[in-house]
């Protein structure tokens, strides 16, 4: 969890011609999603995970477009969206590598696992590399303690991880891995 703070009263919203929250999602929304719901407040999470299941993160146009469908401000919308790290705010790689950043494994020799990933990929935490293929991103506690240090490449995780491994585990990775 993260407070992020930022001057949105001078950001520009990239806007595309057509809609991400298209008539068709609008329309599955209203039908399946919307009457489980008293208020367009409670179902603004399951509208945002429809909208980032959909498109792999949450661009700031379709943060608009979720908050005119629900009749929100757009500011309630980002706020929600910030303030959980499941949402993704700027696109991710094909691939996501994380890694453990809670207690065992910080314990275990996590920096030094992290460093590893860093230098192999050439980014820092929260960086996605040039072509695309890894974002490096650090979670909290995966409940693999006992294998600390651990980390997850997509939804695959991998315990008691050494620098001397990292080179291996992503040469392994292929691309034809579905999100
Ligand atoms: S502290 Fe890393 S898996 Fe629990």
């Amino acid at each position: 969890m993260a407070w992020i703070t930022k001057n949105s009263g001078t950001a520009r919203v990239e806007h595309r011609a057509e809609p991400y929250l298209t008539p068709a999602m609008q329309a599955d929304l209203r039908a399946r999603v919307l009457p489980r719901y008293e208020s367009a407040k409670g179902a603004l999470l399951l509208v945002l995970n429809e909208v980032q299941h959909a498109y792999g993160w949450l661009p700031e146009q379709a943060m608009e477009e979720v908050a005119a469908f629900l009749g929100l401000p757009a500011a309630d919308v980002l706020d929600t969206a910030s303030f959980y790290e499941e949402y993704w705010l700027k696109p991710r790689g094909k691939h996501v590598v994380g890694v453990c950043r809670s207690i065992a494994c910080e314990f275990c020799g996590q920096s030094r696992l992290t460093q590893a990933i860093k230098d192999r990929l050439g980014i820092e935490v929260g960086e996605t590399t040039d072509d695309g293929r890894f974002t490096l991103i650090e979670l909290e506690c995966l409940g693999a303690c006992g294998g600390a240090p651990a980390m997850l490449i997509d939804e695959t995780l991998h315990e008691c991880v050494k620098p001397e491994d990292v080179g291996t585990l992503l040469a392994a990775v292929k691309d034809n891995h579905p999100h």
